[in-house]
């Protein structure tokens, strides 16, 4: 695969693909859907469609690796994997992906890279492509948790609005279980609401 423009359609047909032999028809289906609500994001907030599209399509391929899977994976990005990582490994399934794609695929763009890392628990100072992967992941219409109330409340939102009602959303489902939050999540909530 030439990975020089992962935007081509051909590049595109590859990964759906690659996608739809290696992960389970659950986890295919989803990763399509998050990629035609990215590319929806991205007509709405004046981003590039197709960048948007490959990102979605590409952003779970990690998620079924298995725990030591992951843990390796992950660690290539020469961050720690730490305590915190290691009780709830598949939340690595963002940075082992990000690493899959760089290595496996070739894919040296940062954006993209970073919006695959922080799809599991958001982080400060995401950029644009990162935001939309995160709310297309949670508001994707083939997600069951989601009302019709969650999606009529984020109309008219701006991205960071659309980013803080599904982290809310998050840390509120988590709060119910009784689920430790990662970090870098309260650090994106802190970043958004001292935003203007
Ligand atoms: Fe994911
Ligand atoms: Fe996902």
């Amino acid at each position: 695969m030439n990975s020089a423009d992962f935007t081509s359609d051909a590049f595109i047909a590859e990964m759906d693909s690659y996608l739809k032999s290696h992960l389970s028809p659950m986890r295919y289906e989803h990763s399509v859907s998050t990629a035609e609500t990215c590319r929806t994001l991205a007509a709405m907030f004046g981003y590039d469609q197709k960048r948007a599209f490959f990102t979605g399509l590409a952003h779970d391929i990690a998620r079924e690796y298995s725990k030591e899977e992951l843990v390796e994976w992950a660690a290539k990005d020469g961050n720690p994997v730490r305590e915190i990582d290691l009780e709830s490994p598949v939340l690595l399934h963002g940075r082992a992906g990000a690493m899959v794609l760089k290595n496996e695929f070739g894919i040296l763009d940062q954006e993209v890279l970073d919006a695959l890392s922080s799809h599991t628990t958001g982080n400060a100072g995401m950029k644009t492509l990162a935001k939309i992967l995160f709310v297309a992941d949670y508001i994707e219409p083939k997600r069951k948790h989601i009302t019709p109330e969650f999606i009529s409340g984020l109309e008219g939102l701006d991205l960071n609005g659309k980013v803080y009602a599904v982290l809310m959303g998050t840390l509120n489902h988590l709060a119910s279980k009784g689920k430790s939050v990662a970090p870098e999540a309260l650090e994106l909530k802190q970043e958004l609401e001292h935003a203007e």
